[in-house]
């Protein structure tokens, strides 16, 4: 299917901004955005690069009723050299696919997904950031469209794909942040919408988020739902922990999200004979090891969050502190790493790094 674009007038484009350092995440877009139809007769159809701008939608639509939504996340890095890169985008459509398959979503091209994903970013490409630590974010979203409010699968959705600069997620920066393990809510169980990138888990995770917040802390450790003592993911990453020399994270246990940078981290780890563990870590497990000395590091990795290290943990009133509250050397070797590939200035040995600009 051919891509239609539209550009801009020159009166349509929106001021770039200039200081990278006053970016944050995810309240500047691009000049652009791509969109492409679905209903049953035609299939994914009308696929198209126009202005960014509104959506028009019938206030019936069954997203804004019931959720049925998928999205992803994934960067677009420029280099010292002006290169422009996507890390691991397949990965990213693929998952989405199986996101879709979990909300009753029609499965879209994945090489015409990357290959919009391109054309939108090349297309877009003054909006990238030239700071370390800083990059495009791109977000393709599926919604459903049909104007009914019956609970049922839509028969015609809207695929998007928004982008704008964006540097570190949190307020930190890339420094340490303090994490709170929720004893009261749950993100998802087994058999639920965990592992698939919906709209849903994060707006049931507002109300524990809050909490954290008002206690201090970026963000929430969340425990498994059904016997709340295991250690499953945090509110926009996946979590790893570093005990005796072992790194440790969940499993996929159907209730975590398979995070792309999760996949890097681990496959990272085992390239430098590092040992990494997916295993069932319990709350109680994990403050036993803060307290005879064995936990050693604890990090989080995401698209967004990329690698961030976390200085504290606390929970039921308790508190554990994570070394020195400084950033640890497996923490740090993983960013530097995983930045290298992403710019384009490390050794690829795994093909991850895709040059887009010719
Ligand atoms: C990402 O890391 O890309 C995410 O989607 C997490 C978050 C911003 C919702």
């Amino acid at each position: 299917m051919d891509i239609k674009v539209t550009p801009c007038s020159d009166n349509q484009r929106k001021p770039i901004p200039t200081d990278d350092n006053a970016l944050g995440f995810g309240r500047l877009f691009s000049d652009h955005m791509f969109l492409m139809n679905y209903d049953p007769d035609r299939g994914w159809h009308n696929a198209r690069i126009e202005p960014y701008g509104p959506l028009s939608l019938d206030p019936a639509s069954m997203v804004l009723h019931y959720g049925q939504e998928v999205f992803e996340g994934l960067k677009a890095y420029r280099g010292a050299d002006s290169s422009v890169r996507l890390f691991r985008p397949r990965d990213n459509y693929e998952r989405l696919n199986r996101s879709c398959e979990r909300l009753v979503i029609p499965p879209v091209d994945v090489d015409l997904m990357v290959e919009a994903t391109k054309q939108l970013v090349m297309l877009d490409k003054a909006w990238i950031p030239r700071s370390e630590g800083c990059s495009m974010y791109v977000r393709p979203t599926i919604i459903a469209i049909d104007p009914f409010v019956g609970v049922a699968p839509s028969q015609t959705y809207l695929c998007y794909i928004i982008v704008g600069p964006v540097g570190a997620y949190y307020p930190e920066g890339f420094n340490p942040v303090g994490i709170w393990a929720s004893a009261d809510y749950v993100r998802a169980v087994r058999g639920g919408m965990g592992e698939a990138k919906t709209g849903g888990n994060y707006a049931g995770s507002l109300k524990a988020q809050a909490a954290a917040k008002a206690e201090g802390y970026s963000q929430v450790l969340w425990l498994d739902a059904l016997e709340r003592k295991y250690v499953e993911e945090v509110g926009t990453m996946n979590i790893f922990f570093k005990i005796n020399g072992t790194v440790v994270t969940s499993p996929l246990t159907g209730s975590i999200l398979p995070g792309i940078t999760r996949d890097s981290v681990m496959r990272l780890l085992t390239h430098w004979d590092m040992p990494v563990q997916e295993r069932m870590l319990t709350i109680d497990e994990l403050f036993a090891a803060g307290a005879d000395g064995s936990l050693e590091e604890i990090f989080g990795s995401g698209t967004a969050a990329i690698i961030t290290p976390v200085k504290e943990i606390a929970y039921k009133g308790d508190k554990l502190s994570v070394g020195d509250g400084t950033t640890g050397p497996v923490a740090q070797r993983l960013y530097d790493s995983i930045l290298a590939l992403q710019y384009g200035t490390g050794e690829d040995p795994f093909g991850w790094s895709e040059r887009i600009d010719g």
